[in-house]
């Protein structure tokens, strides 16, 4: 059964509040058990540099949303879980991808066209307050998706104009420089529950009404209380359609709790008593998971070891997958003769590089890889038969894809370069598979 990628990212410039925990963490993390699927969740800190340049800040938000979401359950043996910034090969790939966007599909993008509509409403030079980086984001977005080949992108509906642009950029690579690219899908989660926050309003960073989520029960208390309420007195009747303090309960409780709640709403349970309903029933699913927090942020060492085991394991595909978009875009090592010469593509065969099986002067079976314009790229080890020998060479042939990623692991020959066996491997596998 072939697996669903899904990749995410989450941009650390801010502290999580209980809209991103019902609205994104909860449901994201309650999606990797899903079967069948495998994840990635990062922290997009480049990004967050596009926004935020108080060093301090990116930094305090980095350790808050990674412990915020180890403690509410993310576990990362079963997620890749890493940080954007220790992979190297996503800034890699954004170049790469960069070199084949055309600048009027960044012209497009909805983000930085509304940052030139305000402009143009003040009467401000088109690209103010622009920078680069903003112009560019649709792009290190792209790299962060293919450079592990995801299927599927959960994301909000304003970033589904991101997840286009990331298949146009998949494609125009594809087109130029062979299929290395799975076009990415966005999926939509249309039914998150978006929390209304202490004004009423919308719980947002930007309208200043959100609650932490891992802030302190009496702070959690306190807040809870400041939520605006109409004036219906104890007894009257009241109403939860619209209402902030009935929807938080909601989004936290069972359908029957909610049921009984609706009910003390329409008896006219004063506001003050659904205000301690509703900080008991938070605080229920909440407590155990803020121990954990808590314990993580008097110890970032931990959060810091689960993001590094997160980055080995990303870099483990994404090294790979570079090396050989570089060796196709044409960065290889000058010792590597061109793999192939003008139209090769279609004389095919001829161009690919063999195994020869050969018996040495102490009476053992060994093989060798060699390139197509005869140079040594492996040297097996000895073999008592020929038969063993062969079997060995049938498997590396029939695994030469899986072989592939796994070639930028081997040991060198001396004057053959990691990029040339990976591009032997792949024509192998290539080969194997028409
Ligand atoms: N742009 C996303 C947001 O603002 C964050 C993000 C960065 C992302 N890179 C990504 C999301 C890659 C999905 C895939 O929410």
């Amino acid at each position: 059964m072939t697996t669903t990628r899904f990749l995410t990212g989450i941009t650390p410039s801010g502290t999580p509040h209980l809209g991103n925990y019902a609205g994104m963490m909860r449901p994201a993390i309650a999606a990797t058990r899903t079967p069948g699927v495998e994840n990635f969740y990062f922290l997009a800190d480049y990004h967050a540099l596009i926004k935020c340049q108080e060093p301090e800040r990116i930094h305090r938000s980095t350790l808050e949303i990674a412990a915020s979401w180890l403690a509410c359950g993310l576990d990362p043996e079963q997620v890749t879980f890493y940080r954007q910034s220790d992979v190297p090969e996503i800034p890699e790939l954004h170049w790469l991808l960069t070199c084949v966007t055309g600048k009027g599909l960044l012209n497009r993008a909805h983000a930085y066209k509304a940052v030139q509509d305000k402009n143009a409403e003040a009467g401000r030079e088109a690209d103010d307050g622009v920078s680069a980086g903003l112009f560019m984001y649709p792009v290190l977005m792209a790299a962060d998706i293919l450079a592990f080949n995801a299927h599927k992108v959960p994301v909000g509906r304003d970033q589904i104009q991101h997840i286009e642009m990331a298949r146009d950029m998949a494609s125009s690579f594809n087109h130029l420089y062979g299929e290395h690219f799975t076009l990415p899908e966005a999926a939509i989660e249309d039914n998150v529950a978006t929390l209304l926050g202490l004004d009423g309003r919308k719980m947002s960073k930007s309208y200043d009404n959100t609650i932490a989520l891992f802030c302190p029960p009496e702070q959690l208390k306190k807040l809870i209380g400041s939520i605006v309420t109409d004036s219906r007195a104890p007894g009257e009747p009241k109403e939860t359609e619209g209402s902030a303090l009935f929807q938080l309960y909601q989004a936290f409780a069972t359908p029957e709790e909610t049921a009984a709640m609706r009910r003390a709403f329409a008896e006219g349970i004063a506001w003050g008593e659904a205000k301690q309903l509703l900080f008991a029933r938070i605080d229920r699913e909440i407590a155990p998971m803020r121990a954990r927090y808590d314990d993580l942020m008097l110890h970032p060492e931990k959060v810091e070891a689960a993001l590094q085991i997160g980055a080995q394991r990303a870099r483990a595909l994404a090294q790979p997958l570079l090396q050989r978009l570089r060796a196709a875009v044409g960065l290889r090592p000058l010792s590597a003769t061109r793999p192939q010469a003008q139209g090769a593509h279609k004389a095919g065969k001829a161009q690919l590089p063999a195994f020869k099986q050969y018996r040495e002067a102490d009476g053992k079976f060994y093989f060798k890889l060699v390139a197509s314009d005869g140079r040594l790229l492996l040297q097996s080890t000895a073999f008592d038969a020929p038969r063993d020998a062969g079997q060995a060479i049938a498997r590396l042939q029939k695994e030469a894809g899986a072989l592939q990623a796994l070639a930028a692991q081997l040991a060198p020959v001396a004057g053959v370069d990691a990029t040339e066996v990976t591009a032997a491997l792949q024509a192998l596998a290539a080969a194997a598979d028409a």
